[in-house]
């Protein structure tokens, strides 16, 4: 066994368009937030045992005083697969800036993390593709149906096109493959990220649209199919630089998140500050009733629009500049 420490970090992500639709088939493009990340340091240990330490949020436990926890299952699964000890003296400690349960991918960014700071312990060069994987099953194990979306673009960290692809007429989410693809980014843009400061798990949001689809599957199927339109439109307008474009794609795909009733009162208000502050276009990010949204900006309005967001009850505004290679996230 290694004696030193091996630290990986992972980023945040930011979902474009086409959440929630992604889960049933739809396209959808997501973001990573390079500037925001998770740090996973793992050690070894002075006494037996898979120790954790989450630093920001004060807590430490061992790995067999909570075994049902999705991180000590990630670490066993981790472990089966790298073909690792199972009774190892191992400290593991996590820390993020990413706000957790906000739409910007922390538990992703932390499962992530630390996978790769595993695997570089015990010297395994596990590929992007690996990594997602065994990140989609953590993943299930805290949301039940994810896309998926969330992993991949954390582990392959670059914008992506995600869908998860088939087959049957009305594909049952559990039945489709993921597929990613680069994007093309003609021009870089500046979206401001804002924090309804509402902190709400993906899976409620995501349980009751099913719930609702379940009774009434022609009508939510029509709006999933409007949004993978909108996720189209959105590709052809960031290939050709056109922002006027994307953002009345934006607003658009806001409209129909509404409609699947995922957005709140903090996120419809934020959204029509960021428009009658001049935003190009604006929407929710993520599995909604809480969390964050979007704002397309001039990049010479950010800090006009910013300031009305914040008025209008932002916990937090962050500016992001995106470009074909990366994408960093400042808070203002
Ligand atoms: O992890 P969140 O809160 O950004 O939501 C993920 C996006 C959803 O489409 C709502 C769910 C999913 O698994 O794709």
């Amino acid at each position: 066994m290694q004696s030193i420490t091996y630290t990986a970090s992972s980023p945040g992500k930011l979902i474009l368009c086409g959440e929630h639709a992604v889960v049933y088939g739809r396209p959808a493009i997501a973001l990573p937030l390079r500037d925001l990340r998770a740090t996973v340091a793992v050690m070894p240990a002075p006494s037996p045992g898979i120790h954790f330490a989450a630093l920001d949020l004060s807590d430490k436990w061992r790995l067999d005083q909570r075994p049902d926890d999705s991180l000590s299952l990630l670490v066993g699964e981790t472990l089966r697969y790298l073909n690792a000890q199972p009774n190892l003296a191992l400290m593991i400690r996590i820390t993020s800036v990413i706000p957790i349960a906000s739409g910007m991918g922390s538990g992703a960014a932390v499962a992530t993390a630390l996978v790769r700071a595993l695997a570089a312990f015990f010297t395994a060069d596990l590929s992007a593709a690996t990594i997602s994987e065994l990140v989609y099953q953590n993943e299930r194990r805290l949301h039940g149906t994810p896309s998926g979306i969330d992993n991949t673009v954390v582990a392959f960290e670059q914008p992506i096109w995600f869908e998860r692809k088939n087959q049957t007429h009305t594909p049952h989410p559990s039945s489709l493959t993921p597929s990613m693809e680069p994007i093309t980014i003609a021009a870089p843009f500046t979206l401001l990220i804002a924090d309804t400061g509402v902190r709400s798990a993906t899976k409620l949001p995501v349980g009751d649209l099913r719930r609702r689809w379940q009774a009434d599957t022609p009508r939510y199927e029509a709006l999933f199919d409007q949004i993978g339109g909108v996720a189209h439109a959105v590709r052809a307008a960031l290939a050709e630089g056109n922002m006027p474009e994307l953002g009345r794609l934006l607003d658009q795909n806001h409209v129909l998140l509404c409609e699947l009733g995922v957005s709140s009162t903090e996120l419809d208000t934020l959204v029509a500050a960021a428009k009658h502050a001049g935003a190009l276009g604006a929407k929710l990010s993520g599995a909604g009733w809480g969390g964050v949204m979007l704002a397309l900006v001039d990049p010479g309005d950010a800090t006009r629009v910013a300031a009305s967001l914040r008025t209008a009850g932002a916990a937090s505004v962050l500016e992001t500049m995106v470009t074909a290679a990366e994408i960093s996230a400042n808070r203002l």
